[in-house]
């Protein structure tokens, strides 16, 4: 899909399928809708007062006003003026996105960008534009035999109406927005597909096709052998329940700018690398500690932590961003088997800590903390680990928001205030050091769950000890990775978040 802005001062003569304007309630119209209303002699003031009142999340569709060139204006509710903000801009360009969709329009303009809203620039709003666009056009047809019947959305040019001396700004969001929403888009795509199809080895060489793409990227995986060289015994432990192989996986940004002959040597390219762990659990069956059968399916979703890395690299090559990031997963499958773990057994991780498995379905742990001790090796600037880790969170935060552990306070409020600007919604939960007695062994150093109460925090307790050598956050995107029900489906958080933590980290933060 094409982006594009839009910066005729004559709104009204543009021509366009679809046109968006912005309603608030009480009948106060955005400059654009204030536009179209006098082009057309008040056709939007005379349907404010009887069927439509600008209620956020709702729209109506006026065809062939008079006056106008668009076929159809929209008018996109807003909701209370004095309440609006960041989220309730991206909620009205998303109701226009889903408009555009199933209308089955190949082109459209909206110009809700344009409206100023508190806590956001310009550049920020622009990018929502292209992400909410970029999110409607996810088709999931990968695995129905009759796609006819599931048609692909149509829309191929979208556009973003803005004042003229504001196109360069808008331009930087849009940029960045179509590459959050084609890392989001891979992100959905992997979670989606099922687990007999999304295996260990096509995440490996989902990075390796990446590489291909992308000169920036390159891409590594690992297999059983290179595995156990490594001594990463918590993690193969893991894998062993499952016929299907391991892969870890390391994909590698370098900036273009680093090759070149040290020319700019003084932005962050740089400096240290930002490493990202993903959990790649593409199926977890709980192993022997098997789990009920109701809703098991989704455990597919397991892996969503491993898409998010795997779909930010995408999107911070896509961007070249001015930083060195390396996206690293750890992928197995979780099963019950004849070499699988039984609980009590003690496994050694390659840090040399020895774990007692009591329970072998948290095993997301015991992936994740050997690829911990695995990115020592690259002296990050920051770790930051992604994964569907615990249940508990679920609980705690609804599928509203991420959970968000750290010890480090400066990498902590740097990930809220980007979760903050792109409208992708974090909470932190603490992780003090009293929690860390309820993973007390009798014979491992550490047990692998730390009992019924605070079940998200005393996992992220567990990861804790492996990252003494680096700053580092951990995200639990449990309830937020996918939405369950009948629109089943994978959500592409926390794409937005992580790649707006990167671009604010990167030469490229300009807004
Ligand atoms: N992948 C699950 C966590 C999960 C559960 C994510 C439901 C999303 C929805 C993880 O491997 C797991 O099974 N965790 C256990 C830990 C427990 C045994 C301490 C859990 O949360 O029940
Ligand atoms: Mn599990
Ligand atoms: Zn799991």
């Amino acid at each position: 899909m094409e982006f594009s802005t839009l910066t005729t001062s004559s709104l009204h003569q543009s021509k366009t399928a679809a046109l968006a304007v912005g309603i608030f309630k009480d009948g106060v119209l955005s400059p654009a809708a204030d536009t179209i209303d006098q082009a057309s002699e008040g056709a939007i003031r005379a349907v404010l007062k009887s069927e439509f009142t600008g209620k956020a999340g709702s729209h109506l569709v006026l065809r062939n006003l008079s006056g106008v060139r668009a076929e159809r204006i929209i008018l996109v509710g807003l909701g209370d003026q004095k309440k609006y903000q960041a989220t309730g801009h991206a909620s009205a360009e998303a109701v226009f996105a889903r408009y555009c969709v199933d209308a089955r329009v190949t082109e459209a303009v909206s110009s809700l960008a344009s409206i100023d809203c508190p806590g956001t620039t310009l550049a920020a709003r622009a990018r929502a534009f292209a992400v909410a666009m970029g999110n409607a056009v996810y088709h999931y047809d990968a695995t129905l035999s009759k796609k006819a019947d599931h048609p692909a959305p149509r829309l191929k040019k979208v556009s973003t109406w803005v004042a003229r001396g504001d196109a360069p700004d808008a331009r930087t969001g849009l940029d960045q927005g179509k590459a959050v929403a084609s890392g989001m888009a891979l992100c959905r795509l992997l979670g989606d597909l099922p687990g007999n199809v999304c295996t260990p080895a096509y995440l490996g060489q989902t990075a390796k096709d990446l590489a291909g793409e992308f000169k920036t990227l390159k891409a590594e995986v690992l297999g059983q052998k290179q595995i156990e060289a490594l001594g990463m015994g918590s993690f193969l432990s893991v894998a062993a329940g499952s016929m299907e192989p391991p892969a870890f996986i390391v994909l590698r940004h370098t900036p273009a700018s680093a090759g070149s002959g040290g020319k700019k040597a003084s932005t962050p390219a740089g400096q240290a690398p930002i490493v990202l762990v993903g959990k790649g659990l593409t199926f977890d069956s709980g192993g022997i500690s098997l789990k009920p059968a109701k809703g098991m399916d989704e455990m597919k979703y397991d892996m969503c932590g491993a898409a998010s890395v795997l779909g930010t690299m995408r999107a911070v090559a896509e961007l070249d961003l001015d930083r060195e990031v390396i996206g690293v997963v750890a992928s197995c499958e979780n099963m019950p088997g004849q070499r699988a773990n039984k609980p009590g057994d003690v496994v050694t991780s390659m840090s040399g800590q020895t774990i007692e498995v009591l329970n072998t379905d948290a095993e997301g742990r015991l992936v994740l903390c050997d690829a911990l001790t695995y990115v020592e090796r690259f002296k990050p600037a920051a770790v930051i680990d992604i994964a569907t880790l615990t249940g508990a969170c679920v609980v705690a935060l609804g599928h509203v928001n991420t959970g968000l552990f750290s010890s480090d306070d400066t990498l902590a409020t740097q990930l809220l205030d980007a979760s903050r600007e792109a409208n992708d919604p974090t909470w932190r939960l603490p992780i003090d050091d009293a929690y860390q007695k309820q993973l007390k062994s009798r014979f491992a150093d550490i047990a692998n769950i730390g009992g019924p109460s605070a079940g998200a925090i005393t996992a992220a307790c567990f990861l804790s000890r492996f990252t003494d050598a680096y700053p580092w956050a951990h995200l639990d995107i449990a309830g937020t990775a996918w939405t369950t029900g009948s629109n089943k489906g994978a959500s592409g958080r926390p794409v937005p978040l992580l790649m707006q933590y990167l671009i604010d980290q990167s030469g490229q933060a300009n807004s």
